[in-house]
């Protein structure tokens, strides 16, 4: 009698990982609708109903461990929220998720959006897989493996976030074998970075400055053909940790400290008990700890890291990426989408929809 091989229960990324891609990809095609349209709150709206409708085919015990930043009245995926079908002895995970980092963008019709996920489920010996930061923003440097290796066979010392700009972006052309002013450093366009963009400017690195959409731009670093070296400044939070999920399974790495945007924030976080964390350097493996990480993005509109949906003629084109910690594996993911017949789940009224 032919006997099938067991499943590999014990790495259940490996057997569960593509539909948190199938949850992406159903967030980008679901809001799509709304690029361009000056609704934010809907497209985000739109993401969120098609990645609760994903998870609710999902045998997981899926626990939302890091939502949206509350940062407008985004009806956003929080903290805490139940995704998956809670069967009884279904796989627990936590979840960082970002239905759309960018959704100003999407409003636009501006590039820079992604749909990204990020799952561990829980392993003994990881205590926080996910770290959720309690400080609004955090001021950001991330940096790729090529930046690592380098340092390491060269000797030359590692970037530290606390440096003057200067020697952060000198210490990196060297790394790479360029000239400073061949540095290419993203940023978001923001009043907060004025000095550090004359900084950048007065060493004469290359720079880029985006609207919105810092996880995309913290993860271009980590893959060789984005054309982003470095990226810099200060985001959201919960943004650094879905980042730093992905550049631990790309080998880069990520330096933050937590940036209270007032004296109010800073004595709110001291009343918390954070004091001792407020100049504490996290690095990726502080934020993302532990092997059994996978992260996954599909673009809405196209940004460094990945390409946009497209739409030709009645098929969707969708670019997502999808990688684990433990293997390092990276997969591109082209999918193409038969609009005559590919439907998404919404859990809003928990039937099928053409998109
Ligand atoms: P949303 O899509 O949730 O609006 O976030 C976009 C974003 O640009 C993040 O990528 C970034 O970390 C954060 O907002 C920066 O916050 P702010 O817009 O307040 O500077």
């Amino acid at each position: 009698m032919l006997r099938l091989p067991k499943q590999n229960y014990h790495d259940i990324e490996r057997i569960i990982e593509f539909d948190f891609v199938r949850a992406t990809e159903a967030a980008a095609l679901n809001s799509l609708q709304w690029m361009g349209r000056g609704e934010k709150e809907k497209a985000d709206e739109a993401a969120c109903d098609a990645i609760r409708g994903m998870f609710d085919l999902m045998n997981i015990c899926g626990e939302v461990v890091i939502g949206e930043g509350i940062k407008d009245n985004a009806p956003g995926i929080f903290k805490g929220e139940h995704l998956g079908t809670w069967m009884p002895g279904a796989p627990p995970f936590h979840i960082a998720l970002d239905p759309i980092d960018g959704t100003t963008n999407i409003s636009k019709g501006a590039p820079n959006s992604i749909a990204c996920i990020a799952a561990a489920s829980p392993k003994p010996g990881v205590e926080v897989a996910l770290r959720d930061i309690p400080s609004f923003y955090m001021t950001k440097l991330a940096y790729g493996p090529a930046v690592i290796r380098s340092m390491q066979k060269t000797g030359i010392d590692m970037v530290k976030i606390e440096s003057p700009i200067e020697e952060t972006l000198i210490t990196i052309a060297r790394a790479l074998g360029k000239r400073v002013q061949d540095v290419v450093v993203m940023m978001l366009d923001r009043p907060r970075h004025d000095q550090m963009v004359k900084e950048i400017r007065r060493v004469g690195a290359s720079l880029r400055m985006i609207g919105d959409g810092d996880i995309a731009a913290a993860i271009a670093p980590g893959l060789p053909d984005t054309g982003i070296d470095v990226y810099f400044g200060i985001g959201g939070s919960p943004e650094a940790v879905l980042a730093a999920a992905a550049i631990k399974c790309l080998g880069g790495d990520m330096q933050c400290v937590m940036w209270p945007r007032d004296d109010k924030e800073r004595a709110q976080l001291v009343a918390d008990g954070h004091e001792a964390d407020l100049g504490r350097v996290y690095f990726a493996d502080d934020l993302a700890n532990g092997e059994n990480i996978i992260f996954c993005a599909t673009g809405i509109s196209e940004s460094a890291l990945l390409d946009g949906v497209k739409t030709k003629g009645s098929t969707a084109i969708t670019h997502s990426i999808l990688m684990r910690a433990k293997s390092k594996t990276v997969r591109f993911i082209t999918a193409q989408h038969d609009l005559q017949s590919k439907t998404i789940r919404l859990r809003s009224d928990n039937r099928e929809h053409r998109i």
